[in-house]
Formats: C-alpha cells, structure tokens, sequence
C-alpha cells in the first residue's frame, strides 16, 4: 500500500483535522512516511489565517514539486484545508503538479479520492463544496501511530491527550478574519456523538481532552446540520443526550451542557477547550469552572486588542472592561488559572494611543502568555479595504514593544512556580531531548524533567519545580517521591 506524509501549517483545529485523515488513510491500509522523501502521496494541510501562513505553504509545495517531478513523477501531491478552500481551482492553475485540492469540509473524502488518482482513474480532483454534516465527520484518531496495538491491552498509546472537534466554522465575522469565508457557518455536532468519541478515547487510555471548535462558546447555537441531515446514513441523533432534557437548559448554555456530559466520563482526568471567544464567558460557564474539577484551571482568551476603539472596529463583540470583568470572575472561580491570549498589532487605523491601551491591558491582565500577530490583509475580509492601514515598520515595531511586555510578565509569572509541587499529567519524551520526559500542569504549562521513565507516560505525577526557563518550566519528580 502507498505511504503517505501530512504536513501541518496552522492551528490546533488543522493538526486535528490531518490526524484524523492520516486514520482514515492508515484504516485502508495506507503507512505513514517518516518524512516527504520517502512518502507516495504528500499531502500539506494549509492554513489561510495570515499571508505569511499561505507563503509559507506554497513556497514548500513549489520545492516538493520541482523534487518530485525530476526524481519521483509518481508521487501524488495535495493541497488540503483552508487555504484550498480559498483558493480551490487556482492552486493548481499556479502549481500543476499538484493532483488534489480538498477543501475544509472535504476531509473525509481524501481516502477516496487518492484511490482514484493512485488507480490512474482520475488525473486531478478539486472538492471545496459545501457539504452537510462534514462537522461529524472529523472522528478518527491516530492514538498508536501506524502500529497496530498489541493484543494485551497493556501498551500505552502514544497519546494521552486528544483533541476532539466539537463544530465546526464562524458566524462571529470579525472584520480582519478569513475562518468564516474558509470554514464556513457554525455547525455542530450532537453532544451524544462527541461524549460517545470521548468515551472511546478513555477506554483507549486518554487521560486528557480538548474540545475544539473556531468558537467552541457559540457551541450548539445555531444548531446543526448533524440535527437534520444523515451522516454516513445513519438517522440523526438527538442533539441533547436525554439525561440532560430535563435540566433547564435556559439557565446552561449548550457548550457548557457540554461540558456537563463530559465531565461524566469515568477515567477521564483532564478537560481543556479551545478556542472560545469572551462574549461566550457566561456565568454558566464561570460556575462551570468553580463545579467541574476536571474542567483545569487553564482559558485561552483572545482579547485582540486593549482599545475600544478598535475592538469596535474589529466587530468583536466585548468591550475592554467587560473582557477584564471576564477575567476578574475566571479569577475569583479558580484563583490560579493560566489566562493565555491572541492579540493583533497594527489593525487598520491603530493609533499609537490604541496601541498603548493594549500595552496597558496586558500590563493589568497579566497574561501568562500571549500569541501576538501583525496584521496581514486578508482578501474579501472587510479590514482589508478599512482606511489607515498599518505601514509594516510601525507592525513590526509594535510587535516587538508587546512582545517584550508579554515576555517580562511571562517571566515573572513563571518565577512563582520554583518551589512549588505542582501536579502534572506526563505526556512522553521531551521533543529537544528525548531523555527527558514532558508533562503538562492542569494551567497548561510545560513541565521538563529527568528521573521518570516511558512508563510514567499517562500518569498524573506531582513534581516539584526547580527552574523555569522561557515558557518553560523544569521541575523534578524524585524530590517529590522522597
Ligand atoms: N477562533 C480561532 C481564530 C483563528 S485565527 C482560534 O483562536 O483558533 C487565530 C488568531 O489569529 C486570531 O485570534 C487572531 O489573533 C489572529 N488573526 C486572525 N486573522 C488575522 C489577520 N488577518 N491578521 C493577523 N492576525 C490574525
Ligand atoms: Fe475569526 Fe473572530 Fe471567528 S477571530 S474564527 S471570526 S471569532
């Protein structure tokens, strides 16, 4: 059978997204290539969020295509995901070595459609139709790599933590954002659908789960299509499990309904979600943080900007002191959460007095840590044809004030955590230096240490932190177990 390499640029929803068409593909026989030389089928799984992202993409494939036509013609070659989605037709106008374009809610088909390209039955395929209950289709996982797990029952997976896709697509339509265009309306799956995922999951040895959505808070309110339409045949399910009919739903939203159900899955250890948006943060869903224990003290919160002025601008839907009030109550439930956040330098018509103001919110937020983006004009958005745009010099050196702001408080909120026990969930070898283990704290913080074995992959150990690095911290478990 062919072996085929994905290559992932982009957000957690894309790593999902090829991990399940990688099961998909190894579900028909098909092996993972170690890298792109050795694979019959590569495929790059895009992203369209900033220019940067789509350069990056296309500059890889132009290598891929110039090695492959000269050394290998046989290999098949794919553009996946979001950046296939905008683009469809005209990748492989620009790029014609390229024999399949899949848009975002096409994944499912990808098996399919390479069986009939490696058969010679079709010479180019492009699929970016819309199509009803792809949101239920993201399902499959890769938890023991391409080796089929022993018969014991005893192997660990390789993975003690999954993403489980939740819904899919954007009606929030911010006005710098290409996700609505590229993945679609909100579409969500059933509840009883993603716990009976989540289930199986458990049962495989998966300690830890993030929902995952565009907008994971908007989570069931536009209903979906998995309520009307079949998936792969089958009847729709009901969208809420039955036990939870009888709750008054108008006091829980669904996402936290969600959530409920989750949370009462036997050996599961850990929930996480992302990426939610502010005007989602409820009180509902502060009181979840405060009722569910396994529900970690961790929430990505993407502010943006500290400037109401542009938050406006921005169509986000919150101003500045009802983002900080969100984060005074996510506070006030768990004392110690981990607050993370994305933020936009340089949208059209930031001032240095906005800019300033987004300084001063980070000052007064505290973020344990911040991913910060310059502003990249997308097509068809409308910030793009907004007045004032940003020259790339003052982007670039707002990147860089922010930067160093997120930097220090980042460093002195990772020097607290020496000399503290904290629990962490160990997840495998460290990447940069596999003899030593990773883990991460319910916070989300990442954990290095010695002294713990493969065999501890999958146990919540308590370590106690003896350094912290750049968004690193080091701890050692030994000096617990003493
Ligand atoms: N809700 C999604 C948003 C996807 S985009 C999620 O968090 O996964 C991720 C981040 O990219 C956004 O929060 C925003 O900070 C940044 N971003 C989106 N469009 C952008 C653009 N046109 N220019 C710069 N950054 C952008
Ligand atoms: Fe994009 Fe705003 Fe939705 S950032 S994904 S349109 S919440």
């Amino acid at each position: 059978m062919p072996s085929v390499f994905i290559k992932t640029y982009g957000c957690q929803m894309n790593e999902r997204d090829s991990e399940a068409v990688a099961a998909q593909l190894v579900a028909k026989g098909y092996t993972l290539a170690p890298s792109e030389a050795a694979a019959d089928v590569i495929l790059l799984n895009t992203c369209g969020v900033r220019d940067f992202a789509e350069r990056k993409a296309i500059g890889k494939m132009q290598n891929i295509a110039a090695d492959v036509r000269k050394n290998r013609p046989d290999v098949v070659l794919g553009f996946l995901g979001c950046m296939a989605q905008s683009r469809g037709q005209e990748l492989i106008d620009r790029l014609p070595d390229v024999d399949l374009v899949l848009g975002t809610q096409k994944f499912h088909h990808a098996a399919d459609y390479l069986d009939e390209i490696l058969a010679g039955r079709r010479d180019k395929i492009v699929d970016v139709a819309a199509e009803p209950g792809s949101e239920a289709t993201i399902r499959e996982h890769l938890l023991y790599g391409n080796v089929a797990r022993n018969g014991d029952g005893h192997r660990p997976p390789l993975q003690v933590t999954a993403f489980v896709s939740i819904m899919q697509g954007c009606n929030q339509y911010c006005t710098f954002c290409i996700v609505p265009y590229t993945r679609g309306e909100e579409r969500s799956r059933g509840i009883a659908d993603i716990v009976a995922e989540c289930r199986q999951l458990v049962s495989q040895g998966v300690k830890e789960i993030t929902l995952l959505g565009q907008i994971v808070t908007s989570y069931g309110k536009r209903g979906g299509s998995s309520r009307e339409a079949k998936v792969d045949g089958r009847e729709p399910e009901n969208f809420l499990p039955s036990t939870l009919d009888s709750r008054p739903s108008t006091t829980k939203s669904p996402f936290v309904q969600l959530l409920d159900a989750v949370h009462e899955i036997e050996g599961l250890e850990r929930i996480r979600f992302t990426a939610p948006h502010p005007k989602g943060y409820g009180d509902d869903l502060i009181e979840a943080y405060a009722r569910l224990p396994k529900l970690v003290e961790s929430a990505h919160l993407p502010v943006q900007s500290g400037s109401d002025r542009v938050l406006k601008l921005m169509h986000r839907g919150y101003t500045r002191e009802r983002f900080l009030g969100i984060v005074k109550k996510l506070r006030g439930a768990r004392s110690d959460i981990g607050i993370t956040t994305d933020i936009i330098v340089g949208f059209p018509g930031e001032t240095e007095d906005d800019f300033e103001q987004t300084l001063s919110l980070a000052r007064e937020v505290q973020f344990d840590n911040a991913y910060i983006f310059k502003y990249s004009p997308r097509r068809d958005t409308p910030a793009a044809g907004m007045p004032g745009q940003v020259p790339l010099k003052i982007r670039e050196e707002r990147n860089h004030r922010l930067l160093e702001t997120i930097n220090e408080i980042g460093r002195r909120k990772y020097d607290l955590f020496i000399g503290r026990r904290t629990q962490i969930l160990v997840e495998g070898p460290s990447k940069k230096n596999p003899a030593r283990m990773t883990g991460r704290t319910r916070c989300n913080k990442i954990v290095v240490f010695d002294h713990a074995g493969r065999e501890h992959r999958g146990q919540l150990l308590d370590v106690k932190i003896t350094r912290a690095g750049s968004f690193t911290l080091y701890g050692d478990p030994a000096i617990v177990n003493l």
